[in-house]
């Protein structure tokens, strides 16, 4: 089939202000957008500027706004978005170049929530022991591949950047339900300050942008009752 893409281009170096360029390319219903990027660079402009890495979902780097919504443009196929398909980089965050956005806020944010199990006490010989129930407990959130789709999908975020957002509270969630951490008070004092979990609105757009399906805000309620109660149960 015929597909028209269109890209929002910006190179710093030479343009004043990003624009649509558009380029006709022959592709199969089952390509992924991501095979329609790499056919652009390859074969049309090697200046097209775009992260991608392990092409099946996983590494995360991929995720652009596609047709209006935040996806990974590998694990998008043709098919689910027909024809004509404009291919534009998150918003939220600044444009390096092209689809390339400068993710060190997002970082910033992720490490504020220490997204790292603590336990000072002595290592057992062998591993932690949890429950299947401890550890179903948090399963829904170690499913993030840390992609930025929720983050930059969100509406507090766009309105002020300072906001930690989805995708680091999903990091927390990750550990402050963990029945081996330590260290949950410490991240739920960070996520209940000014710029924590109180700035979310549950509009829900990250969830629903979330490529791995999880149930961000659910996790952002339950962060927030944590808080609020005191209960990690
Ligand atoms: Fe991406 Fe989902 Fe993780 Fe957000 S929670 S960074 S959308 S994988
Ligand atoms: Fe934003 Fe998701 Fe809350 S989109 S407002 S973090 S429910
Ligand atoms: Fe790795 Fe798309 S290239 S998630």
């Amino acid at each position: 089939m015929q597909v028209t893409l269109r890209i929002r281009r910006f190179n710093p170096e030479v343009d004043q202000k990003p624009h649509l360029e558009t380029y006709q390319l022959e592709a199969e219903p089952n390509d992924q957008v991501l095979d329609l990027l790499n056919q652009v660079k390859w074969f049309q402009d090697g200046t097209l500027a775009y992260r991608r890495s392990c092409a099946h979902g996983i590494c995360g780097s991929d995720a652009m706004r596609i047709n209006g919504a935040n996806r990974l443009a590998c694990k998008i196929l043709v098919k689910e978005v027909g024809s004509t398909i404009t291919v534009e980089p998150l918003l939220g965050l600044s444009v390096i170049k092209d689809l390339i956005v400068d993710m060190e806020p997002f970082w910033e944010h992720y490490r504020s929530v220490m997204p790292f199990l603590v336990n000072d006490e002595p290592a057992p010989e062998q591993e932690r022991l949890q429950s299947p129930e401890q550890r179903a407990r948090f399963d829904d959130t170690t499913k993030c591949i840390l992609c930025a789709a929720c983050t930059t999908a969100c509406p507090s975020f766009w309105a002020d950047g300072e906001y930690v957002g989805p995708a680091a509270i999903v990091q927390a969630h990750r550990f402050i339900f963990d029945s081996r951490d330590q260290a949950g008070e410490a991240r739920l004092q960070v996520l209940g300050e000014q710029m924590g979990v109180w700035r979310c609105r549950t509009a829900f757009n990250c969830t629903l942008a979330c490529p791995r399906e999880i149930e961000i805000t659910k996790a952002i309620g339950e962060v927030k009752n944590a808080i609020a109660t005191g209960k990690r149960d």
